[in-house]
């Protein structure tokens, strides 16, 4: 699995938002779509604020850009603080130029009955406008990508998933106590996010290097459900010194 290391997250995340807006721009000029699928979380932040900049002050266009979020807290309103719609709204769509309608994010507010359904749609919306072109990923510390957490097989599709107690462990300061983190979340699966013709994972700091070793030098495993990603053609693991560490 190709892996980047990088002095520190500020490079790196720079970096990528420099060969993320090359590629939207290359599309552009082919009068194409750039279909991104997009993480939330602490990992991405400071690409997202790079390409906000790139658009302000170079111009970049994001009107042939079509987004798929990758999950969402279930249930959760949109207007919510820990809503991933909120997030995205704060990191990125409010500063861009952005269709509304090319905006993509599960939808935490689905009556539980009527769940599978919208799972089947979002795979249909994806599909529709020919695949994900450029998946962003960060990876929790259970393995998980998306919220695809231990058990989650190679092919698992977009669906309910019950969270980990360590990454609600994780979301607790988010949500004021542990008791407040949903026990669910609407997740693409990891056979949908293999699907993705570039996929790039970024993980920085210590608290990660126990787990970007599992992913990087460990068996293929649904214990490990980033380990699937080994399989992927065209994966870049992108990482700083810290998170780096343990790697062999
Ligand atoms: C978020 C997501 C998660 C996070 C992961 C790491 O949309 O899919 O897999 O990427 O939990 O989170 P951070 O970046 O906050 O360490």
């Amino acid at each position: 699995i190709p892996v980047r290391i990088f002095s520190d997250s500020e490079h790196a995340s720079v970096a990528i938002a420099r060969e993320l807006a090359d590629f939207i721009r290359h599309r552009t000029r082919e009068g194409r779509l750039a279909v991104l699928g997009l993480a939330t979380g602490s990992s991405p932040t400071r690409v997202y604020e790079e390409l906000v900049r790139l658009h302000r002050e170079e111009g970049l266009s994001f009107q042939n850009v079509v987004t798929f979020n990758l999950d969402e807290y279930f249930p959760m309103q949109p207007d919510s603080l820990q809503s991933y719609v909120r997030f995205m709204r704060e990191y990125l769509f409010d500063h861009i130029d952005i269709l509304p309608e090319n905006v993509h994010i599960p939808d935490g507010t689905v009556p539980a009955d009527q769940v599978g359904g919208f799972c089947r749609h979002y795979e249909e919306q994806i599909r529709a406008v020919g695949g994900i072109d450029w998946q962003l990923l960060g990876i929790g510390r259970t393995g998980h990508i998306g919220f695809n957490e231990p058990g989650s097989g190679a092919a698992s599709r977009t669906r309910l998933i019950t969270l980990d107690h360590i990454t609600r462990t994780d979301a607790a300061s988010d949500f004021y106590g542990e008791e407040n983190v949903p026990r669910r979340a609407i997740t693409m699966g990891v056979g949908t996010i293999l699907e993705a013709r570039n996929i790039v994972l970024l993980a920085w700091g210590e608290g990660k290097a126990a787990v970007v070793k599992r992913m990087v030098e460990g068996e293929p495993t649904d214990t490990v459900p980033a380990t699937y990603l080994q399989h992927h053609p065209a994966v870049q693991v992108i990482l700083d010194e810290a998170a780096a560490a343990e790697l062999s």
